[in-house]
């Protein structure tokens, strides 16, 4: 009997999404580069369903039905292109390739574009969840053609993580506007992971609590507005000891926070489209500059590393301002990712449905969280929402945070304590509803050095001032 989908690259994701596709009743061709990987699949797991190995890519195309649908779970880049020039002479009209790994989006559209011409079907497709996601319900974001979702999609869906039964999968859009949604995913998970440490920071300076006592912080906090998974395995890794020290593990870490790339790419792409995502971006930063040893050690040689005790007059109330401080640039940065999201899906004519997006991250993926189904209820309210913030859940949630957003952000630099997600926040929250902001005094200097001229509040047109002549105001 003929396989109803092949998965080739066997690693854990790939070998678990294989699993997973079993488990649930389909009957799935298996390839890895490397025959053991594929032979140990079947010795350990074939029990759990329909396994169909092959050693040679050629056999596991053949042991596909038409249209045949093969699933790639391989490095993305080079290794990714590889198996795709492998598999297109293989495949006949019709087919479809999946893309399943962490690609880049520009990626994604040039192969897209490419196989289209051979009559293939290329899906990028955002898979979130980690390992244990991969197998038992991961979010599927897939891209790619309408066509394809037809075929894909049921499958798909069976597999994905579920919320009050909604499947966790969606089709997102044409060409890689899968793997784009995707990327923005790990860049808002990126800022939920420094915001949250910055939480912690601020707890351990302020409190002088250890760190078993602020997991119980966020065991509580997981009880809340902020329920979400990141927030409830902060508890679990804050309570976990080192088996070799007894000592509290997150202090036997290292502290150099490290990166694949796609928090990278989600930086890249805002400058790229314009968008402030100043959240997400300072959060890639405060990685990096993790990282710089060297210069760490230079700076705490010059400067010295003392700083002042956050003097906490009530314990409770101190608790509550970082809470509402967390949960205030959880807000913004949830707010600028779906920014990013729209720019792209204009951008590049996706037609994205930020509503249907927050449906399918309330399971399966890492950034799942309790707030996802008050995003999904504020776009269902207004598609044309101007900014996650100004919907009146979010905005009341800002609101309520903004005293201890600043009590907060102004004890830790009058202490010294790092807090460039939490700050950088704030100031885009105030940047966004000034009355006036001081770009007219950066577009006067444009003027006055460049001849790059302004425009006026009271006139239209574009205008300019003979600045080193009469400062004679001209229609430019
Ligand atoms: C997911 C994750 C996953 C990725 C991690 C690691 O959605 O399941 O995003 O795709 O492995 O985010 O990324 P970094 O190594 O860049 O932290």
């Amino acid at each position: 009997d003929l396989a109803q989908i092949g998965v080739t690259g066997l690693a854990v994701m790939g070998r678990n999404l294989a699993r997973n596709l079993a488990r649930n009743g389909y009957a799935v061709a298996v390839h890895n580069r490397s025959y053991e990987r594929t032979r140990r699949l079947v010795d350990e797991f074939g029990h759990e369903g329909t396994f169909v190995p092959s050693e040679l890519m050629a056999d596991f195309v053949a042991s596909l039905a038409r249209p045949r649908a093969v699933i790639i779970m391989v490095k993305a880049g080079a290794p990714t292109d590889a198996v795709i020039d492998e598999l297109v002479p293989l495949l006949e009209e019709g087919d479809m390739i999946v893309d399943a790994g962490n690609a880049h989006f520009a990626d994604t559209r040039r192969r897209e574009q490419k196989l289209r011409e051979h009559g293939l079907h290329f899906v990028g497709t955002g898979v979130s969840g980690g390992e244990e996601g991969a197998l038992l319900g991961p979010s599927i974001m897939p891209g790619g053609s309408p066509e394809s979702y037809r075929t894909l999609g049921p499958m798909f869906e069976k597999i994905a993580a579920k919320v009050d039964g909604t499947p966790c999968c969606t089709h997102i859009g044409p060409d890689g506007a899968g793997h784009f949604v995707k990327m923005v995913h790990n860049g808002i998970e990126y800022a939920d992971m420094q915001l949250i440490a910055e939480a912690y920071d601020l707890l351990r300076a302020g409190l002088g609590a250890t760190p078993a006592e602020i997991a119980d912080i966020f065991r509580t906090w997981n009880t809340g507005d902020l329920e979400s998974f990141l927030i409830e395995i902060t508890a679990d890794v804050l309570g976990h000891t080192d088996s070799v020290t007894g000592k509290a593990f997150v202090d036997i870490v290292l502290d150099q926070a490290e990166q694949k790339g796609t928090g990278r790419w989600t930086v890249q792409s805002a400058l790229d489209l314009g968008v402030p995502i100043t959240g997400i971006a300072e959060a890639t930063f405060a990685r990096s500059l993790s990282g710089h040893a060297d210069q760490r050690a230079a700076a705490r040689e010059a400067f010295g590393t003392d700083r002042a005790q956050i003097e906490v007059k009530d314990r409770d109330q101190f608790v509550e301002d970082v809470r509402r401080a967390l949960y205030a640039s959880k807000i913004v940065a949830y707010a600028q990712g779906f920014d990013h999201i729209q720019a792209g899906s204009e951008e590049f004519g996706w037609s994205i449905d930020r509503g249907s997006l927050a449906t399918i991250w309330r399971g399966g993926c890492i950034i799942r969280a309790r707030f996802l189904d008050r995003i999904r209820e504020a776009y269902d309210e207004n598609p044309d929402l101007k900014s996650l913030m100004v919907a009146p859940y979010f905005a009341a949630g800002v609101n309520d945070g903004v005293p201890s957003w600043r009590r907060v952000v102004a004890a830790a630099a009058e202490t010294g304590i790092p807090v460039p997600a939490f700050s950088s926040s704030l100031s885009y929250f105030d940047g966004l509803r000034a009355e006036r902001l001081p770009a007219s005094l950066i577009q006067g200097l444009r003027d006055n050095f460049g001849a790059h001229t302004y425009r006026r509040t009271d006139r239209d047109g574009t205008f300019h001032v003979e600045w080193a002549g009469d400062k004679q105001e001209h229609q430019a």
